[in-house]
């Protein structure tokens, strides 16, 4: 581990609020193998509110006046250029809470490893739709991290940017309008199961007034989530509709679905 690291350790230990120890365990780190994407722990990576409006079809005005919730959000802009926007969005993430400048650190720490291992792995892109270029995605997430570190430093006293995790969120039943869940639940099937991922799924369902929209429905390797199928027997356990839902998206390839949850009705 070079220096960097070490400091970047030093700051989170002194700084990450309690739930982040049981959701994180080390900076994002690459190991060598050449069909998946290989990540120790979740990364604080973030996108643009353009790229989640393509893998949530979500229409941004029809959004205006609306409470959306954007959970597990990382370094993403979306909330800043939502609110931009007149759409009243929140944002959580289990590192919020940390001084901008240790945030920032994050950034730079996981999005040099991230690039650097998409360089190294081309092929798990398509490239051509979202990007046309490795370079493309760095320079927007790059721009999406800068506006979101800069939107936190004058927001978070204001509450837009809360430090929780899931599978538990300190919001009432049915607060938000929206709930979105992008690039956290699935991918990391090796540090979070399926008992994980069920409890997810029903806290974001609890929170929401008409739907959740979950992207991608993939694991690091590129394949659907393996339990899946018992994910969705057991929210239609507890009467919550799924479906997988088509997008007109795709970087990582085969992330071209979501999955969308609401409550059945009657
Ligand atoms: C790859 S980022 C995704 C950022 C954003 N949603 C996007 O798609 O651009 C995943 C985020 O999940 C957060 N995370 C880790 N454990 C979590 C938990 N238990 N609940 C919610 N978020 C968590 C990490 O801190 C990280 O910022």
């Amino acid at each position: 581990m070079n220096t960097t690291l070490n400091s970047l350790e030093t700051i989170t230990s002194l700084e990450r609020p309690p739930s982040y120890a049981q959701t994180r365990v080390s900076p994002v780190t690459a190991t060598s193998s050449a069909s998946s994407l290989e990540l120790r722990s979740v990364s604080f990576f973030g996108r643009t509110l353009a790229e989640y409006a393509q893998f949530f079809a979500l229409d941004i005005a029809a959004l205006k006046g609306k409470s959306v919730l954007d959970v597990a959000a990382g370094p993403s802009s979306f909330t800043a250029e939502a609110c931009k926007r007149g759409v009243d969005a929140v944002a959580v993430d289990p590192l919020y809470g940390c001084r901008p400048d240790a945030l920032a650190a994050h950034v730079a720490i996981d999005y040099r490893a991230m690039f650097a291992q998409m360089r190294t792995k081309p092929g798990l892109f398509r490239l051509g739709k979202a990007f046309a270029s490795i370079d493309e995605a760095e320079e927007s997430r790059r721009a999406a991290a800068a506006r979101f570190l800069a939107d936190y430093e004058a927001q978070f006293v204001h509450n837009r940017y809360v430090g929780t995790a899931l599978p538990q969120l300190p919001f009432l039943d049915r607060a938000f309008d929206v709930v979105l869940c992008a690039h956290f639940l699935f991918l990391y099937a090796k540090q979070f199961d399926l008992s994980f991922h069920v409890e997810a799924c029903r806290e974001l369902v609890r929170v929401s007034r008409d739907e959740v929209k979950i992207h991608p429905v993939l694991g690091l390797g590129g394949k659907r989530y393996a339990q899946l199928k018992e994910l969705r027997a057991a929210l239609a356990a507890d009467r919550i509709v799924s479906e997988i839902v088509r997008v007109d998206y795709e970087f990582f390839a085969g992330a071209d679905e979501m999955l969308v949850l609401k409550r059945a009705a009657g």
